[in-house]
């Protein structure tokens, strides 16, 4: 039986929530995807400190020795309804040298006690520099470190900013957590002093305006997305000498959308889950640019919170932002004017959380560029359900596909540059219901290729990146009768990317292949989970021909069984 009290906690407790709740679930049971926090779990509870990660390469950096500075250390208490902490940022004019060549976040934070897994976002004017979910503690406590790779925020680097940082985090009797917090940056001076020279499309942004919300009293800088006709928009206004400009989307689901992917068609549930497809749809003064269609990063809380601990799920410490080429467009909002990004989801659950930053680059030798759309194509996604459901079992099969083109020319003293930026996806989401609404399995693949050809006078810029993002789940509940029942969660998730550059400089390549897999049991009585297991099993291989990571690592219940990492490329 659902606690009403202890789910309507268990949401509020994510997310200012402002609708009431749905009563009828018949086949899904949201709180045994969410199951409570599992600080005090009788059998295998941790010591000691446990150290949290999440299986990323290593960034590298140059030899030099970095100027470092604390940004913000806080203590995130209760700190749910308030505004985000603030702080001012200066650039490190300390440093003797102030050319880098690379820039490091670095997030440090342990805690102890009972607490779930929050989301957090870290802003530099408005400009959301890292989006991350917090690790659920345990009564011992735990600590985790993120590292992230901020240098393409080079230039808003290099001028004051304010900092600020959301983390909504509900203390009371029962969730005693807090996040003790120390946000770190890191600048490494370039090893020769050649300077950030580098011009044109394969250069850093010039400027990169924040397309988020102006800071709110009681939230994140986030835009909420809390059903599929929800648009929410932000005014922007770009210097008239630009020459390139990219869209970079940051985000996140939570509360009835946190696991989109094994939401039901409506006619098939008495809850309105709106079925397994999700993307987001990006418009520029009301016409679709381009879209994301997600990656399914699991937070550490999800499904079954040993199956995340120590080694969180992929994307989990630092999710992914998605890149969109505006480039095409630049002719239409030259004009000095404002002009608008929207954002809205199609088939939306409350709730989604968005917002951007836009990278744009400046013609520094002329106050004025000019460019024009040549051709614009978007075939709208195309989703096609066949199931053969008989009661409340048997398949679902849910595919989408999905074609965005655009070609424009942009002129500055660089020349007539002409862009093409494309994306194609693919959806496949593969369902099985069985044994009366205990039994669910969902196969589901995205592929999500972009690419951008830019073609100067007398050279070219190219961009291709193929995505691939596979996920299977298997879900099954037994009742043991006496309230109690044990919840089996098998899983295997992937994040795979396979990415090239190619212009005057010849031809970049790098390859990504990221999968877990998992497998865990909570024994539940009515909402609180008394007994579990979890194992995870990773993979993660990074090849650039210059640079090879990887690591493989198994852990069990908190400990590590297995862990080998390496730096050699084999091949
Ligand atoms: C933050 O830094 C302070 C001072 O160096 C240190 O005492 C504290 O343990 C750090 N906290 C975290 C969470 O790293
Ligand atoms: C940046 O902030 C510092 C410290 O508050 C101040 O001394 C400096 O003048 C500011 N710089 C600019 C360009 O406003
Ligand atoms: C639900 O809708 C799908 C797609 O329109 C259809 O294939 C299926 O038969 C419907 N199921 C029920 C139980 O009505
Ligand atoms: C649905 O079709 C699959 C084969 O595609 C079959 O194995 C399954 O038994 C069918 N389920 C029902 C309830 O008819
Ligand atoms: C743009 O690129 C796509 C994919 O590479 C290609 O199919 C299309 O023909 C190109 N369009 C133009 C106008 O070059
Ligand atoms: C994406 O690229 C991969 C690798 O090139 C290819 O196998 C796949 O079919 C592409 N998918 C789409 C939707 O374009
Ligand atoms: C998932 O579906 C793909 C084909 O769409 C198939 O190759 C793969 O084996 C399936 N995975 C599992 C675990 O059934
Ligand atoms: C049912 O649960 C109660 C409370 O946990 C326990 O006292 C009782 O022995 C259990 N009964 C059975 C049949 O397991
Ligand atoms: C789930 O994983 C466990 C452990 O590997 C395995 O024994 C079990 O057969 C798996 N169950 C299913 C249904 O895949």
């Amino acid at each position: 039986m659902t606690s009403l009290l202890l789910l309507h906690l268990l949401l509020l407790s994510l997310f200012h929530h402002n609708h009431s709740l749905s009563t009828a679930v018949n086949i899904h049971r949201k709180d045994q995807f969410r199951p409570e926090p599992i600080s005090n779990l009788a059998t295998k509870k941790p010591t000691t400190t446990t150290t949290f990660f999440e299986v990323t390469k290593t960034i590298q950096v140059p030899k030099t020795n970095p100027c470092s500075y604390l940004l913000l250390q806080h203590d995130f208490g209760f700190t749910y309804g308030n505004p985000p902490v603030l702080a001012n940022y200066t650039p490190p004019t300390n440093c003797p040298s102030q050319n880098f060549d690379k820039i490091i976040l670095q997030w440090e934070a342990t805690c102890k006690g009972t607490q779930f897994d929050r989301i957090f976002g870290v802003w530099l004017g408005g400009v959301e520099l890292l989006r991350s979910c917090t690790a659920e503690p345990t009564a011992s406590g735990i600590i985790w470190t993120v590292k992230k790779d901020i240098t393409r925020y080079y230039s808003l680097l290099m001028n004051n900013q304010t900092l600020a940082v959301f983390l909504g985090n509900l203390v009371n009797d029962i969730y005693t957590g807090v996040y003790h917090v120390n946000l770190t940056v890191h600048f490494y001076p370039s090893e020769v002093n050649s300077g950030n020279s580098v011009f044109g499309y394969g250069s850093l942004a010039d400027l990169i305006l924040p397309i988020s919300q102006n800071v709110l009293m009681n939230d994140g800088l986030w835009f909420r997305i809390d059903n599929s006709d929800d648009a929410e928009s932000k005014k922007f206004m770009v210097p008239q000498n630009a020459y390139r400009a990219v869209l970079e989307v940051y985000v996140s689901f939570h509360e009835n959308d946190e696991f989109w992917y094994i939401n039901l068609p409506n006619n098939l549930s008495n809850s309105h889950e709106n079925g397994a497809f999700r993307e987001v749809v990006v418009t520029l003064d009301g016409v679709e640019i381009g879209a994301i269609w997600p990656f399914t990063v699991i937070y550490t809380g999800g499904f079954n919170p040993l199956l995340w601990s120590p080694i969180t799920g992929i994307g989990s410490f630092d999710l992914p932002s998605y890149d969109i080429e505006v480039t095409p467009f630049l002719g239409t909002i030259l004009d000095g004017n404002t002009h608008e990004f929207a954002f809205s989801v199609t088939n939306a659950l409350n709730v989604w959380l968005i917002d951007a930053n836009l990278h744009v680059w400046l013609d520094k030798k002329s106050v004025k560029t000019e460019g024009q759309l040549l051709k614009h194509y978007v075939s709208p996604a195309v989703v096609s359900l066949v199931s053969n459901i008989t009661g409340i079992n048997g398949n679902i099969f849910t595919t989408a596909n999905k074609f965005v083109s655009s070609v424009g020319w942009v002129k500055s003293s660089l020349g007539t540059i002409t862009t093409n930026s494309t994306q194609r996806f693919d959806f496949s989401n593969f369902m099985v219901l069985g044994k009366d609404g205990n039994l669910q399995i969902v196969n589901q693949t995205i592929n999500f290729n972009d690419s951008v050809h830019a073609e100067f006078p007398s050279s070219f810029f190219s961009i291709q990146s193929s995505k691939r993002f596979p996920l299977y789940l298997y879900l099954e509940t037994v009742d043991k009768g006496n309230q109690t029942s044990s919840s089996l969660t098998n899983l295997t998730l992937g994040y795979d990317e396979q990415r090239a550059e190619a212009g005057d400089f010849g031809l970049f390549g790098s390859s990504l292949k990221n999968l877990q897999n998992g497998q865990g049991v909570l024994l539940q009585k009515g909402n609180s989970v008394y007994a579990g297991t979890g194992s995870t099993q990773q993979a993660y291989q990074y090849d650039d021909s210059k640079f090879c990571y990887f690591r493989n690592v198994r852990s069990s219940n908190y400990a590590i069984l297995h862990d080998e990492e390496g730096k050699t490329c084999s091949k």
